[in-house]
């Protein structure tokens, strides 16, 4: 869910409107606004995307100068304006927005009804807005109000709140992301920082357990017990262009069109071509020299960057294992305190990978953090951390992060490698030098790729599988997510090895397949290409051009210009992410904002 809050400027329902507009990658199920004037709160919520809620605004105008709003993704109670956020008191003087969940709900409610509170949601968050009320029935002022109700909730929030006639907003967080962005004369809170990009730059990360209060004229930042804390205004280096779509029909074909720049920053002071080394200044030297084993946890697009940086450690005798950070717990795998756990996570916030960390962490692993926001949860988490610095992606299926989490898994799998061993990896300067041309690789690919017409020419096929082996298996299983994901169309990728032992039950005459070849057992995948010809499937190449059997036998090549093969599979994903955007927009599907998904679950 994503919520946003603003105070100090003339009219903030535009203010609020926008925010949510851009926050809406975080969930789309319904949206609703709280705003307070001379007369009171009013309040419009809607089921549906935040365009709904806009035309319902413009129909009955709303007005004042502070407020809160939200895009929701349902967790408790069905998609239904009553559902939809802020959430009242009885009286209508109080408003909360909530993303997270409480986990004590129940409870709670049923305390408050046996007080006589009525309910009016099958929501968790209502019970907020009545915890106050009571408080504020029992005498305490809007502040002490807010501090007791959020005492008595269990559970992951943050949590925006107006309270009767004070001109303020009350916020707080735990174990959910929330910022307070610092204007001229107005501030800003929201769940993610392109929520208010446009309107400054400047922001406070704030840190669970934090309590804010902004008024008109500043904000105040205390602990739970009141005492003041002191967090550092942070200046956001990024252009407010980069968090809009900036000409793109779609942000996810945008970020897909940023990847080179995204590319070249991660890398960026990093790698030594002439000497071959990894220059991490983040680790000093020697810091991984007694690891002994690497768990890479995560999920989604990000468990398919660790099974990549898996392969590569495994690659150079340091024994690697991937996990989706959801199962982590279950599969409980031994862990020592020389167990180095590396947590990928784009947005630092998903409630799994956070889970996963807090567990290596009691049983005593070192934690590292990989991540593309600053000061998200999972850096606060973790012992160290290392950023991907690929810019803010808003499509809720990732691309340009996940091109950058592979390039610095390369760069930290060296690095570990060299620490461990005392040495470089016999072919370092070639992968530098390969990781250092990728930004004008993945331009050459933008700029030739024949995505479309494939995309085109297999528009209405049954089902599409794409097969890999080594770091090209995770590659035909991103490459697989990114088609289902946004193109609602049957997607499944394997193991190149996997498919004789039943997938290939499914190989038919309309089941395209993209084999992936980056060098590792070519040979073998091409067999496996033409066991699916022999079925009648069409075999779709991602290759280079030197491998001239494979582009001899394939009935369409997507081709990639020539690399170390650990970098290979990152230029394949590029065509794949290329064929699943234009099988979408064939499709005319929703791209950037796919039904069911956001693109940060901050729920386990
Ligand atoms: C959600 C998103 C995916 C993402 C996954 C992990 O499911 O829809 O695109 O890969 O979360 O997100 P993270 O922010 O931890 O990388």
């Amino acid at each position: 869910c994503g919520i946003t809050a603003c105070i100090g400027a003339d009219d903030s329902v535009d203010s609020i409107m926008d925010g949510l507009q851009r926050l809406e990658y975080r969930g789309y199920d319904s949206a609703g606004i709280a705003v307070k004037d001379q007369s009171g709160i009013s309040l419009t919520k809607r089921v549906g995307e935040v365009s709904e809620l806009v035309a319902a605004v413009e129909q009955n105008p709303i007005s004042g100068n502070y407020g809160i709003g939200h895009t929701r993704w349902a967790t408790h109670g069905g998609v239904t304006d009553g559902n939809a956020h802020p959430h009242t008191d009885e009286s209508g003087n109080v408003a909360v927005v909530h993303n997270g969940i409480i986990s004590n709900y129940q409870s709670l409610r049923s305390e408050l009804e046996s007080k006589g509170h009525t309910f009016s949601s099958e929501t968790d968050t209502e019970v907020v807005p009545h915890l106050i009320e009571e408080n504020l029935r029992n005498g305490a002022t809007p502040d002490e109000a807010f501090r007791a109700a959020i005492g008595s909730l269990s559970g992951s929030y943050a949590i925006a709140a107006i309270i009767g006639d004070e001109q303020a907003i009350y916020a707080t967080r735990s174990g959910s992301p929330l910022v307070l962005g610092v204007g001229d004369g107005e501030f800003f809170l929201a769940s993610d920082v392109p929520a208010f990009i446009q309107h400054t730059q400047r922001v406070v990360y704030l840190h669970d357990g934090d309590f804010v209060v902004t008024r008109p004229d500043g904000y105040t930042i205390t602990d739970s017990a009141g005492r003041s804390v002191d967090r550092p205004v942070e200046y956001i280096e990024w252009d407010p262009e980069t968090a809009t779509k900036g000409g793109y029909e779609h942000y996810m074909y945008k970020e897909i069109n940023e990847q080179p720049g995204a590319l070249r920053r991660t890398t960026q002071g990093r790698l030594n071509t002439h000497t071959g080394g990894v220059e991490l200044d983040e680790f000093p030297p020697g810091m991984f020299s007694d690891v002994e084993q690497v768990h890479l946890i995560a999920m989604g697009t990000s468990h398919h960057a660790g099974m990549y940086a898996a392969s590569l450690l495994n690659a150079r005798g340091i024994p690697a294992y991937a996990f989706m950070s959801g199962e982590y717990s279950v599969v409980n795998p031994p862990v020592t305190e020389n167990t180095l756990v590396v947590a990928v996570s784009q947005s630092g916030e998903t409630a799994d990978t956070l889970d996963a960390v807090r567990r290596a962490r009691a049983s005593g692993a070192r934690t590292l953090a990989m991540t593309n926001v600053v000061g998200s949860s999972i850096t606060r988490e973790c012992d160290d951390e290392m950023l991907l610095r690929a810019g803010p992606e808003i499509g809720v299926a990732a691309t340009k992060t996940f091109s950058s989490q592979v390039t610095a898994l390369a760069l930290l799998s060296e690095r570990i490698a060299e620490d461990i061993k005392g040495t470089r990896s016999p072919d370092a300067r070639t992968l530098m030098e390969a990781l250092a041309r990728l930004p004008g690789d993945v331009q050459e690919i933008l700029d030739t790729s024949m995505a479309r017409e494939i995309a085109i020419e297999y528009q209405d096929s049954d089902a599409y599988f794409f097969i890999g082996r080594g770091p090209a298996h995770p590659v035909a299983l991103e490459g697989a997510l990114k088609f289902k994901e946004i193109s609602y169309e049957h997607a499944e990728g394997f193991a190149a090895s996997e498919l004789k032992h039943g997938p290939l039950a499914l190989v038919t005459p309309v089941t395209p397949v993209f084999a992936i070849f980056t060098g590792h057992e070519d040979e073998a995948t091409l067999s496996n290409m033409k066991e699916v010809q022999a079925r009648g499937a069409p075999v779709i190449a991602v290759t280079n051009e030197r491998s001239s059997e494979v582009v001899e036998f394939a009935d369409h090549v997507l081709t990639i210009p020539e690399t170390h093969p650990e970098v290979a599979g990152i230029l394949a994903n590029v065509q794949l992410q290329l064929v699943a955007y234009h099988a979408a927009k064939l499709l005319e599907r929703p791209i950037d904002k796919p039904r069911n998904l956001a693109k940060c679950v901050t729920v386990e």
